[in-house]
């Protein structure tokens, strides 16, 4: 049998390197003072429908939806922020004072065509502030983000940024689109001739090259913001600004969910090609009403495709993976065998990685260390058991080194 189409299984040592971002996600994520939530990875599927959108592709076509035996529909999470309002509003968190802070880091899924980057089962890392329309937190989320992408390990992303106005100036927009979009429509694809009049704002999005010329010709959101988007919007770019964080706006980034409302932004990546984001993200003022809220609860929030960020890593930096294994034991007998059991729980105990052998022949031993990539090898016999020193051998240079018992730990943490 084999994985479903559009999901894998993430090995060794590659897990290893999924492991160390969502490390350095976590710690990024305190140091801004945010925390984990963990909600549900299946919900009600009027909650993505309501928040996400109707007229999206990922509820009209990608969702992964049943219904239970009572009859409920309900449907595999597409994405996180529609279930960490849902959860803030049924908690009741806007009666905690202050900006509410969340991470999260899990699977979603969507049922796209499979390609590079592309999967039916994939991990996100994002994040939520919610409770402040303050442009302020825009730059910081966005700050956060690219300080976590600079601690990855990344290098060469590039930050787009663009408001999509909010619900007095954006049906003006929509209105001078859709009658713009009447006169080229039917010259545009197939998809563009749809959206056209179900969903005119996803025009702007198309990648079809033979498109492009007509849609660049469609009026721009940004001419359109009323007095406080553009207030909004400048604020937020000079904060970013003044923390040295470059940008491009480009008004005709519109983002494929529903509820956003002025900030938006996405990070790419040369790695990905030009149609497919590390990340996306943006302000949802809206969304905690239209799930039926009767209290405002305006928000932020970004999620980084965590299967594209670690295919970018990896291609930026190739090989970077951990080492498998500190030390490899050797032992060569019935009473070695049981020493190095006492010797590797106080390596372990000190944080040091062990692997024991189950070989006795040396030689052979010495190879499964090598192919495992241990970094050190410590071959333990009688006479290293009654004299109290171990031959200690360097995987890479070869180099050999006889230590006391007590020295081991600290040989290896420092080489
Ligand atoms: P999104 O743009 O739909 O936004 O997804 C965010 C990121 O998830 C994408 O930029 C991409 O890296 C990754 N992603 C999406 N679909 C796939 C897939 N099929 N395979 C691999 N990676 C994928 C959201 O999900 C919003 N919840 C972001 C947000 C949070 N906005 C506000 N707060």
């Amino acid at each position: 049998m084999k994985a479903v189409k559009g999901t894998r299984d993430i090995l060794p040592p590659a897990s290893d390197v999924w492991i160390r971002v969502e490390a350095v996600a976590r710690e990024v994520f305190r140091t801004f003072n945010y925390h984990e939530i963990r909600t549900p990875i299946f919900e009600e599927t009027a909650l993505f429908a309501r928040s996400v959108g109707e007229d999206t592709d990922i509820v009209g076509k990608e969702m992964y939806t049943w219904e239970d035996r009572d009859g409920t529909s309900l449907t595999l999470r597409p994405e996180a922020t529609a279930s960490v309002m849902r959860a803030y509003i049924e908690h009741r968190l806007d009666q905690i004072p202050g900006i509410k802070k969340f991470y999260y880091i899990g699977p979603m899924f969507r049922r796209e065509r499979p390609q590079k980057g592309r999967y039916r089962q994939f991990y996100q890392i994002g994040a939520e502030a919610i409770g402040s329309e303050s442009p302020i937190v825009d730059a910081e989320v966005i700050e956060m983000v690219v300080e976590l992408l600079n601690r990855a390990g990344l290098t060469g992303f590039h930050l787009i940024l663009n408001s999509v106005g909010c619900s007095t100036c954006r049906p003006k927009f929509m209105a001078a689109l859709k009658e713009k979009l009447a006169g080229i429509a039917p010259k545009l694809c197939e998809d563009c001739q749809r959206r056209a009049t179900t969903n005119p704002l996803r025009v702007l999005d198309c990648k079809v090259p033979d498109d492009q010329a007509a849609i660049d010709t469609l009026p721009s959101i940004l001419d359109h913001l009323c007095e406080d988007c553009h207030a909004h919007f400048r604020v937020v770019q000079e904060h970013l600004g003044e923390r040295g964080i470059a940008f491009e706006i480009r008004p005709r980034l519109v983002r494929g969910l529903d509820y956003y409302m002025r900030t938006t932004f996405e990070i790419t990546h040369g790695a990905l090609g030009a149609q497919n984001a590390v990340l996306g993200g943006g302000r949802y003022d809206g969304l905690a009403e239209s799930l039926g809220s009767r209290v405002p609860a305006p928000g932020i929030g970004f999620s980084i495709g965590e299967d594209r960020l670690v295919m970018s890593v990896e291609e930026t930096h190739p090989g970077a993976h951990e080492p498998a294994v500190d030390v490899f034991l050797a032992p060569l007998g019935d009473v070695a065998e049981k020493h190095a059991g006492a010797l590797a729980a106080e390596l372990r105990a000190a944080g040091v990685s062990v692997e024991r052998s189950v070989d006795r022949k040396l030689k052979r031993a010495l190879e499964t260390a090598n192919k495992m990539g241990a970094r050190f090898a410590l071959i333990i016999g009688d006479n290293e058991i009654a004299a109290g020193t171990y031959l200690m051998k360097d995987m890479a240079s070869g180099d050999q080194v006889s230590l006391s018992r007590e020295a081991l730990a600290a040989h290896i943490q420092k080489n």
